[in-house]
């Protein structure tokens, strides 16, 4: 578990959430009380330009300039947001993990960590000392001949990128005490007081992360890359408008656009029915891998704010959908209640996040 540092410190009682998408950084700075945790501070910064370069250049050399200043956005951040600890939990983009469901027969943690070493070499792609692995016990169940069984998550994440994030971390002067794949963050405030499956559909910038969850736990992901970024583009292309212009016309009309904006829809759509049919495809997976029902939708990330998603969406799986509100399980200023409705999906990672030390 050797990405997951917290077992070793003793435990603050505020932490920080920082979420470092593809266009931008999300934080939330988190109290632990009695009930809920208390929200003190939270921030968001947008950067197209500096981001969008970032995660277009992954697998290029000049990655460690582009740490550099990506830790210069989040010390301005932290400035700006006037947080106090310096404690944060930081997330993993979902396509930079692999994440296997496994159902094994019960045993003792310690047999369940060596047998997971010995089964990560058949679901990761890549050298097994390349990665670090992690499990979970997110279920129990039982066999055809009754013996007890349990579900274990097996994440793993190459070394390289848990070693960008700390040094990021580090350069923006924060202790980094766990990083978390985004989708496990999400489950956790979006499904926690929920026992029924949920799909979560995170449609961020660069990418949509698919998370079937219940009781806070993970069980199944999935990923694509149509996101809010390629409904942009397609904007673009057809109507030939510059990007901002296309993102600024999104934002505003949605899918509800009438009569001469009729065409945004149209536009945007195909696209939309991607990542639909591929929430569909991770639904019936899930279901006929695990022989359990997915009883509703919860859309997350800054493409749920588009107009007119959740009622597509419901319609064109069949079931209940709606927006993120993970701002529901904290204490937080009645100043903020008019925001929390499109801020909510934003920050669902970054709320999750903040959450993980109180769990
Ligand atoms: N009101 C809105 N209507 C439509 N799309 C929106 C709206 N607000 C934000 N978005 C879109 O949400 C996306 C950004 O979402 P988010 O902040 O979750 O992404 P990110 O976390 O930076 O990216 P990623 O998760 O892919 O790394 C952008 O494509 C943006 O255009
Ligand atoms: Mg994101």
């Amino acid at each position: 578990m050797s990405f997951n540092f917290l077992k070793n410190l003793f435990p603050a009682k505020t932490y920080l959430g920082v979420d470092v998408g593809t266009t931008s950084i999300k934080l939330v700075e988190l109290k632990k009380s009695k009930g809920l945790p208390e929200l003190l501070n939270y921030g968001f910064l947008e950067s197209y330009g500096h981001l969008e370069r970032l995660n277009n250049a992954i697998q290029t050399s000049t990655l460690k300039m582009l740490d550099n200043e990506t830790a210069e956005l989040l010390k301005i951040l932290l400035k700006n947001s006037e947080v106090k600890s310096t404690d944060a939990v930081g997330s993993i983009p979902a396509f930079s993990a692999f994440i296997t469901l496994l159902e094994m027969p019960m045993m003792s943690d310690q047999d369940t960590s060596k047998a997971m070493q010995f089964q990560a070499k058949q679901y990761i792609p890549l050298p097994i000392s390349s990665v670090t692995i992690d499990w979970l016990k997110v279920g129990e169940g039982q066999d055809a001949a009754g013996n007890k069984t349990q579900q274990v998550l097996l994440v793993s994440i190459p070394n390289e990128q848990i070693e960008k994030y700390k040094n990021i971390f580090k350069m923006a002067g924060l202790n980094l005490v766990a990083l978390e794949v985004e989708g496990l963050s999400s489950s956790r405030v979006l499904t926690q007081s929920n026992d029924k499956s949920i799909l979560i559909i995170d449609i961020g910038s660069r990418s949509t992360a698919f998370s079937v969850a219940k009781n806070g736990l993970l069980k199944f992901s999935g990923q694509t890359d149509f996101a809010g970024g390629s409904l942009t583009q397609t904007l673009s292309a057809g109507l030939n408008i510059r990007i901002r212009r296309a993102e600024d016309l999104k934002k505003q009309r949605g899918l509800k656009g009438t009569g001469g904006e009729y065409e945004l829809s149209t536009l945007m759509l195909p696209i939309l029915d991607v990542i639909i049919s591929e929430a569909r495809r991770i639904k019936d997976n899930y279901e006929k891998g695990y022989r359990d029902k997915v009883e509703s939708v919860i859309l997350s990330g800054g493409g749920a704010n588009l107009l007119g998603i959740a009622p597509y969406v419901q319609e064109q799986l069949g079931l209940p959908a709606q927006k993120a509100n993970p701002f529901s399980q904290l204490i937080y200023s009645s100043k903020i209640e008019p925001l929390i409705g499109e801020l909510g999906p934003e920050f669902s990672v970054a709320i999750g996040l903040g959450m993980k030390p109180f769990k």
